[in-house]
């Protein structure tokens, strides 16, 4: 049977837009999101933790929302926004859940953090004054094994704290 000439191609060059910029890579449609950014893009932000879609660790945004990028395919990003942790802000510019975090000091051993801090992102874009039962419906799917809940649940409102207060300068 012949392929149609209109018929999808498997793989060439796909433009990706993220954290801002076109980046274009040349690999097959279904593979992982999370591989293209962390193996092409060098953006180790989001962590391979279980493949499977289940454990959060590698979350970043598409147009807002939280996606589980092990289980994306990369064609999935294309003509959408891509925004990982490195988008958010620098060693030298942290964002307000960035430093939120860092000050609760809400990680043991840091691997789910990227997964609660993109989850934080996309709640606290849509829901700027969380309440305990907002946060722990936001990051249901993001699993800390350390078992730093109650430090990540107090991040996430001084987090909305930071941001009220930098909306007011
Ligand atoms: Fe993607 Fe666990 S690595 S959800």
């Amino acid at each position: 049977m012949s392929v149609s000439a209109s018929a999808t191609p498997v793989s060439g060059p796909l433009t990706l837009t993220v954290n801002g910029s076109a980046r274009t890579i040349d690999v097959t449609r279904d593979t992982p999101l999370l591989y293209v950014l962390r193996n092409d893009f060098e953006l180790n932000g989001p962590k391979y933790g279980c493949g499977l879609g289940q454990c959060g660790a590698c979350t970043v945004l598409l147009d807002g929302g939280p996606a589980r990028s092990c289980v994306v395919p990369v064609a999935a990003a294309i003509g959408r926004e891509t925004l990982t942790l490195e988008g958010l802000g620098t060693l030298d510019a942290l964002h307000p859940i960035q430093r939120a975090f860092i000050d609760e000091q809400a990680a043991q051993c840091g691997y789910c953090l990227n997964g609660m801090i993109m989850s934080t992102k996309a709640l606290l874009d849509r829901n700027p004054e969380p309440d305990d039962a907002d946060i722990r419906d936001a990051l249901r799917f993001n699993l800390c094994r350390c078992g730093t809940h109650i430090e990540i649940m107090k991040a996430v409102h001084r987090a909305a704290e930071y941001l009220k207060r930098e909306q007011k300068r």
